[in-house]
């Protein structure tokens, strides 16, 4: 049995080094060239923990292998998995463009009967038209049927998700097919739900818009919370103790980005557009995030006024922790509103400087670790949960930095320990420590 994948990002690379380790053979095909010459040798062009060693295990026993060529990708496969990218459109629809051209690619050259599953996601009754589509394109004699198999897997833990997913969702309009892709999951022995295509499709908008709501709820508690002078920590420790609320997703912070919930959401919300819809709760989700992710500048502006000439160090890049990916990362619109400012910015990220020096080039000063960024600095943002960030010991600001104040987006340090370290440290959702300015009417004054 033959399995494709059509895409090398992050779903497609590791559902083909995942199936691989499952014991199936894979082809994985992309279009760039470059980075399935490095993947062919063993290079993962990500940063994802233990991926790189799987992709080597599985190159030298002979089950995984890389091609550009689309021909050589489709001809002999049984089910060919397309995990190709859905970007967002400048009116927040999807994009489908990746996807038609891989549909194209394989309708044209598909020698025998064929599952396609689509891992991208897509809006609801693409498959559906996928399907009508490559009806048109592969010869009579063959039979292709199209199958949605929508993927969770978070960025940063890809492959203990895929292995421990917590259910795997299959929509087949055709019950032979979508058994086969069922029983392609044997392996992995996880729960499997299987609908119809259509919901397949909303389960993962819905799925990623609820994680986006808890989000986005519970950072307006925060912001609730500053005003009123409870706790954030404890109020979500308390809310989350509840099972029907749970404690997941509830961490308050700078606002969710990365390559899915922002693109997601909008992606949603244009589709609910398109069915003359108001999902009034979907709509303030998104606002509420873009907000959010203002909010530790805003402080600093309420705190210091013009910001212009101050040396800044921005401490974590990566949109979350255990990941280079820097896409819709809250770190990337702060630093550009520094940059408006003239600040002086130096910024530390443990994976995400590489891809941060491509965007904002000679802009900043890319330190080597938590010292190197804050020596020095008056000021200090605390974007991303980085275990060097959360584990640095506190002393070293007061040490290192002119006036140690800390604008952390992330919860990361108790208020104890910050206040006894002498810092000023301002937080999400709980009351600001050691601020000494004139702040009579604002809700940073502790
Ligand atoms: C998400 C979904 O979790 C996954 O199921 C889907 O397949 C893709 O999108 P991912 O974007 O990789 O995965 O990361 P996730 O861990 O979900 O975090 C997304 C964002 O939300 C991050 O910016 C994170 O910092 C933020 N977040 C998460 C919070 O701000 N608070 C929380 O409590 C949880």
């Amino acid at each position: 049995m033959e399995i494709t994948i059509f895409g090398t990002g992050y779903v497609g690379l590791v559902t083909g080094v995942c199936f691989a380790e499952a014991g199936y053979n894979v082809t994985c095909f992309d279009i760039d060239e470059r980075k399935i010459t490095a993947l062919s040798q063993g290079r993962c062009p990500i940063y994802e923990p233990g991926l790189e060693e799987m992709l080597k295990r599985n190159l030298e026993n002979g089950r995984l292998q890389f091609t550009y060529d689309s021909r050589l990708a489709s001809k002999n496969a049984d089910y060919i998995f397309i995990a190709v990218g859905t970007p967002e459109n400048e009116d927040g629809s999807a994009n489908l463009e990746f996807l038609e051209d891989a549909v194209d690619q394989i309708g044209k050259y598909l020698s025998r009967d064929a599952v396609i599953i689509i891992k991208s996601t897509v809006p609801v009754g693409t498959n559906q038209r996928i399907y009508q589509k490559l009806q048109g394109i592969v010869p009579d004699n063959i039979q292709v049927k199209v199958v949605s198999n929508p993927e969770f897997l978070r960025e940063g833990s890809g492959i203990l998700d895929t292995f421990h997913a917590d259910r795997i969702v299959i929509g087949a309009d055709d019950n032979e097919a979508g058994r086969a892709v069922a029983d392609l999951y044997k392996p992995f022995g996880r729960p499997i739900l299987q609908t119809d295509v259509r919901s397949a499709e909303l389960i993962k908008y819905a799925s990623n818009a609820f994680l986006a709501t808890k989000i986005s709820f519970i950072n307006e508690v925060a912001n609730l919370c500053e005003h009123t002078g409870a706790n954030i920590e404890d109020v979500a420790k308390g809310m989350g103790m509840d099972v029907r609320i749970g404690s997941q997703f509830l961490r308050a912070g700078i606002g969710y980005g990365g390559s899915c919930f922002p693109k997601d959401t909008k992606a949603l919300e244009k589709l609910t557009e398109d069915y003359e819809y108001d999902f009034k709760i979907l709509r303030s989700v998104i606002e509420v995030n873009s907000r959010q992710k203002q909010q530790l500048f805003e402080k600093a502006r309420e705190l210091f006024g013009n910001l212009q000439g101050k040396r800044v160090a921005v401490l974590g890049l990566a949109f979350k922790p255990h990941t280079d990916d820097i896409r819709e990362a809250p770190a990337v619109e702060l630093i550009a509103r520094l940059i408006e400012e003239q600040a002086d910015i130096s910024v530390y990220d443990p994976a995400a400087s590489g891809n941060a020096a491509d965007l904002f080039g000679s802009r900043l000063y890319y330190a080597e670790n938590v010292d190197a960024a804050i020596k020095g600095a008056d000021i200090v943002f605390i974007v991303t949960e980085w275990p060097q960030i959360t584990q640095y010991d506190l002393e070293r600001f007061s040490l290192l930095m002119r006036e140690p104040v800390i604008f952390d987006g992330r919860n990361c340090y108790d208020l104890a320990n910050a206040e006894s370290a002498g810092l000023t440290y301002v937080s999400v959702g709980r009351k600001a420590v050691n601020v000494n300015r004139n702040l009579e009417n604002s809700r940073l004054r502790g």
